[in-house]
């Protein structure tokens, strides 16, 4: 009776697999698009480079558009398009977008503003924020941004006097997670003061990102693995779940007011008008939290330690920028330093090759869309990547290459609007000026001092693996450097 059974299920489930195989390759509405079968067929093809080669199935996309051609599928159910003139349809901000679930059920945050997946959801979240990002309102936090950098100053000042080598990944992390924990909550852990902790803080950043992979596909099987394996293999899986807690209990404490008397983003929603009760609730704050302090800090610390570490192997531009800041003075403003040509080329470059989400961020319309006349049906999670646009060799020649002139040459402000740095359309990044602001005024600040590289080469700051955002090769140790003087 037994083996009956099992026969019966096998047979059950051969079929059932068989009819699923027939509707991905051949009857499905996806059945037309170009791609490998086995990409079509089943997950198992992304899972590989994902989770078993280490996050590099952008380099094997890559791959299979030069074999199939821009429109390809990457799993059973999107579609990857790799076409810069297309990126506008698929990041539409005049038509309903939503989120495509999987891909938003991987940030662990679910009630954010980021993992929103209905568009119209989105849409009510955004609008209770967008006022607090605006640029009036972060141009208040300046005297608290250039009070943080006093502060950076005095550990490279004290790095200097012993010659420590001191790694600047860790202090503008350090820096960036404290001006948006205090944007955000009123308060913050001082680590630009401790560097120390803020190379843990970045290290179990990292550590959450790279295992995100390996929950999204696997976190069914991450509870058992836990029981049945010894706990001290799985201590830096720990850590980043206790780093998370640790956000989360920011979010949420009582309110405060900034340095100076500003009202926090959690004050703001806590007693939004447009929000409805539901939306204001504790665990929703959590949500919000957590997607701000890692949105927040990884992003724009990635940018300056990628500007600080082309400059530092870039005499001439090192030079020629701050012949440029002479012109303003140490305590120049954000506005004013945003007038500098050079320096604003720079930060642009940086943002380039930060690539700002290096996965594929999916979205999906409400109607048809049609590429080069293939029809992609509504529901179908679309997407491309940065590396498609920002590495682009028609619009970016020789686009590796940290080359801040090609944003000053004529036309270049055409180019602009060809980067994905801060993404595209309704849910592009909302942080973008706060983004700005603290890139101008630590940049202008970091390269009064004279420093030597230690250890660090490109493939420190190069995109050599996808974690969400850009990783260097394993085993970097982000950008190293030992200060020798301050110049002014
Ligand atoms: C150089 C620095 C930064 C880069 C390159 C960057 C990049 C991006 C990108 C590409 C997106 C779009 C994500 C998507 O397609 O779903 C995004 C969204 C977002 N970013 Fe940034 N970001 C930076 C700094 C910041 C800062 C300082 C904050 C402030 C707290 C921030 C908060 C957010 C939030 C809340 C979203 C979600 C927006 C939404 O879904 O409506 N980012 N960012």
């Amino acid at each position: 009776m037994f083996v009956k059974v099992l026969i019966f299920g096998f047979g059950t489930a051969i079929v059932w697999l068989g009819i699923i195989a027939s509707w991905r390759l051949f009857f499905g509405p996806l059945a037309h698009i170009p791609g490998p079968r086995l990409a079509a067929l089943t997950f198992l093809y992304e899972i590989y480079f994902e989770v078993f080669r280490d996050g590099t199935y952008i380099w094997e996309i890559e791959r299979l558009h030069k074999i199939y051609g821009p429109v390809i599928r990457v799993n059973p159910r999107e579609v990857h398009i790799a076409d810069y003139t297309f990126v506008d349809e698929i990041y539409s901000s005049s038509h309903a977008r939503d989120k495509d679930i999987y891909h938003v059920d991987g940030l662990n945050a679910p009630s954010s503003l980021a993992a929103s997946k209905s568009h119209y959801v989105h849409r009510r979240r955004r609008e209770a924020l967008n006022n607090f990002f605006s640029r009036t309102m972060v141009k208040k936090l300046e005297g608290f941004v250039q009070n943080r950098l006093d502060g950076l100053d005095m550990v490279i000042e004290r790095a200097q006097v012993t010659q420590q080598v001191i790694c600047l990944s860790d202090l503008y992390f350090g820096l960036s997670q404290d001006i948006v924990k205090q944007y955000g909550f009123g308060n913050h852990c001082n680590l630009v003061r401790h560097p120390n902790e803020a190379a843990t803080a970045r290290e179990n950043m990292a550590v959450f990102l790279a295992y995100g992979k390996l929950m999204f596909w696997l976190g069914w099987a991450v509870g058992p693995i836990l029981w049945l394996t010894p706990s001290s293999m799985w201590v830096e899986v720990k850590r980043a779940i206790k780093t998370f807690a640790d956000w989360r209990s920011v979010g949420c404490g009582p309110a405060h007011k900034t340095a100076n008397d500003m009202r926090t983003i959690f004050d703001e929603l806590r007693n939004s008008p447009t929000l409805p009760e539901v939306e204001r609730s504790a665990a929703r704050l959590e949500h919000e939290a957590i997607l701000l302090v890692a949105a927040g800090s990884e992003s724009t610390a990635k940018s300056m330690s990628i500007i600080h570490y082309h400059l530092l192997r870039n005499e001439r531009a090192l030079h020629r920028l701050r012949k440029e800041l002479e012109t303003v003075g140490p305590g120049a403003s954000w506005t004013e330093l945003e007038r500098l040509p050079f320096l604003a080329a720079v930060v642009q470059e940086g943002n380039r090759l930060n690539f700002g989400l290096t996965g594929r961020s999916c979205r999906v319309s409400h109607e048809n869309l049609c590429y080069r006349g293939l029809m992609i049906p509504p529901g179908t999670p679309v997407s491309t990547m940065s590396i498609f646009v920002n590495a682009n060799e028609k619009l970016y020649p020789d686009p590796w290459t940290f080359n801040p002139d090609r944003w000053l040459e004529p036309g270049a402000v055409s180019l602009r609007k060809f980067t994905l740095s801060f993404g595209k359309g309704s849910r592009s990044c909302i942080g973008m000026q706060l983004a700005h602001m603290e890139l101008y005024l630590t940049i202008a600040r970091t390269v009064r001092w004279e420093m030597v590289l230690y250890e660090t080469g490109d493939d420190d700051v190069r995109l050599h693996r996808d974690f969400t955002v850009s990783f260097p090769k394993s085993g970097s140790r982000g950008v190293r450097a030992v200060a020798r003087k301050r110049t002014a």
